[in-house]
């Protein structure tokens, strides 16, 4: 590989590495927080190192491909196989971006073989990208999916090619592609299920078999009834057709057969994936009824394995309750019963993701966690939605719970002016006009104002990789991508009633005061009831983001006063003059710059509390 190749994956890792929740080893509180500060700026620094890598190395050859050797190619070809291999994903965008110039290239050139493997190994780097985006609407993800199943369908054309290619290899992309049509989100799942019916016929056809005896058929047809299997709707809006029923069934069969047989030969339980998906579909097919199913359910729930960190151990731990939760959310009816087991269960849960002994921030423990977080039940019990939220970013996204705790105090200060001099200032929102005493309406507010802050970035865990995963500047996809925060931000806040008030505060940060740029559309300010609230949060977080250390790519961090000043400049059309004339008095400027200060503190005092109890001194 190339030397700017070699460097670049060099600092892959060590950007990962930075951006794990620290041990706090033998530091002091003060300490760890000076850890995590410079973490944070060493993460920048090798940012912005492997952009330069990029621009320098990278870009002049991705533009002129047509004239790089075809040792370049194998080479950037083997750069881009330790970016994503189809399992570890370090850098998946870039992989992207490497895989989208091959193929054009191989266009050009009109090579048949190459232009369907890129646009397999295209279609994985686009699927990997859009499994991530967890618990969004499809309608705001529509066009990923698109563009991701757009590859393996224009790939898997190339079945009526097949006697012709003469390559095995060529052959196999061929029909895993047409395999890969069938992953992402579909609107409903008849299509997904017709999709894979079609494959599996295909795959069955000795016709294709004889012509490529060496590929591995057996394990093409099994995962294929895998991804049958997971077809399930467990939505009570997307409901399957008894056809589709019966070959998810076949698939369920053939699946759990092969997996119970495997345990019963090891002396094991078989795994609770199979097992829930197969009383999953006996129910929809009507062999029992809904509270069996949740008996069964439970039944696999108590004998998940608190010790065991494997897939199976963790879907069984996490996965199965948000099932579990997203089975009773739809059917209120059962929740009463069973609002103890539900605690029960989120507790264990909790517990076990403390315990877990690999790193936090790997594996699949934080992407079942967060599908976990748009099934939750959230109960009187002890373990309030919103808890759960900010355990999570605490854990998983500490860059986003200092950074949104910092901005909670700054709104809360710049509130507590507010409230001095115009009380009613709030009181657009409901439950604030109707507090008549003084006093309370201000602690109402200052702890409204609070919790905004908190939650007004939650959606990111829900495109979390991108935002502290992606060791350089974004991709104009990516900054799109990003974008989903607010959207995402909304979905886990309002459904639920002890954050639902806080959903205003989370989609419409980024828009303008007037309405002229920003996103996402789907906030119309003069329609919020809370537009006060929003622009507070949407002033303090862009000072915060602008003074503290974390904005990446512009030209480092600017002082508060002159961020205060550059928002000034935008009054009236990204700030609400009411909000930019209070900081142009100096007093509550300084009033504001000392409570990011505080808020800095706070969540890094937090985050060595968290860590200190959580993974020891040891490490
Ligand atoms: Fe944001
Ligand atoms: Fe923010």
């Amino acid at each position: 590989m190339q030397p700017y190749q070699e460097e670049y994956l060099i600092n892959l890792r060590q950007f990962s590495a930075l951006s794990q929740r620290e041990r706090p080893g033998e530091l002091t509180c003060g300490e760890y927080a000076a850890r995590i500060m410079d973490n944070r700026a060493r993460t920048i620094r090798l940012g912005r190192r492997n952009m330069e890598l990029l621009r320098t190395g990278l870009f002049p050859v991705l533009d002129d491909l047509v004239a790089a050797s075809q040792e370049e190619l194998r080479e950037l070809e083997e750069f881009s196989f330790q970016l994503y291999d189809g399992r570890t994903e370090l850098d998946v965008g870039l992989f992207c971006q490497i895989h989208q110039a091959l193929l054009s290239l191989a266009r050009q050139k009109r090579d048949r073989s190459a232009m369907i493997r890129e646009l397999y190994w295209l279609g994985m780097g686009r699927n990997s990208l859009v499994s991530k985006l967890v618990g969004l609407e499809m309608s705001d993800i529509e066009e990923y999916i698109a563009r991701m199943r757009l590859c393996f369908t224009e790939a898997a054309a190339y079945l009526k090619y097949y006697h012709e290619v003469e390559d095995t290899e060529t052959r196999g992309y061929i029909l895993r592609a047409r395999a890969n049509m069938a992953l992402g989100q579909f609107h409903a799942p008849g299509e997904k299920v017709a999709l894979l019916k079609k494959t599996l016929n295909i795959l069955q056809d000795k016709y294709y078999q004889e012509k490529a005896p060496s590929l591995p058929w057996e394990r093409f047809i099994y995962l294929t009834h895998q991804n049958m299997t997971s077809s399930i709707s467990h939505s009570r809006e997307k409901v399957m057709t008894p056809d589709d029923m019966a070959d998810i069934m076949e698939s369920a069969y053939i699946v759990y057969q092969q997996r119970f047989d495997e345990a019963e030969m090891q002396g094991k339980q078989p795994p609770a994936k199979s097992a829930f998906a197969y009383y999953a579909i006996e129910y929809f097919c009507g062999l029992y009824d809904l509270e069996t199913f949740l008996t069964k359910m439970e039944g696999l729930l108590d004998i998940a394995d608190p010790t065991d960190y494997s897939w199976d151990g963790i879907y069984g731990m996490i996965s199965l309750p948000a099932f579990y939760s997203q089975y009773l959310e739809q059917y209120p009816e059962k929740i009463p019963p069973r609002v103890e087991y539900v605690e029960h269960l989120y507790r264990r849960m909790l517990s076990y993701a403390d315990s877990y002994p690999g790193d936090p921030g790997e594996g699949n423990l934080f992407l079942y966690l967060r599908q976990l977080s748009i099934t939750f039940i959230e109960t009187d019990g002890d373990v309030p939605y919103g808890e759960f939220l900010q355990r999570l970013l605490l854990r998983f996204a500490p860059e986003v719970y200092r950074h949104s705790r910092t901005v909670a105090e700054g709104v809360r200060s710049l509130c507590s002016v507010i409230m001095e001099d115009d009380p009613s200032f709030f009181d657009d929102v409901d439950f604030i006009r109707d507090i008549c005493d003084q006093a309370e309406k201000r602690r109402a507010v200052l702890d409204y104002a609070m919790g905004c802050g908190l939650f007004h970035d939650v959606g990111k865990i829900s495109v979390i990789e991108l935002f502290s995963r992606t060791p350089r500047q974004w991709f104009e996809e990516e900054y799109e991508m990003a974008r989903l925060h607010t959207l995402a931000g909304r979905i886990l806040l309002e459904p639920r009633s002890s954050t639902s008030r806080y959903a205003p505060a989370a989609l419409g940060h980024h828009t303008w005061y007037d309405g002229s740029r920003g996103y996402p559309s789907a906030y119309r300010r003069l329609d919020c009831a809370a537009r006060q609230m929003v622009d507070v949060v949407g002033l303090i977080d862009w000072l915060e983001t602008r003074t503290s250390s974390s904005r990446m790519y512009s030209d480092g961090p600017k002082s508060f006063e002159e961020a205060v000043e550059a928002a000034a400049q935008l009054e009236g059309r990204r700030f609400s003059p009411l909000l930019t004339a209070r900081l142009r008095d100096h007093g509550v400027a300084e009033q504001v710059k000392d409570a990011l200060k505080r808020g800095q503190q706070d969540a890094c005092r937090r985050m060595y509390e968290d860590a200190l109890q959580t993974m020891g001194r040891e490490g």
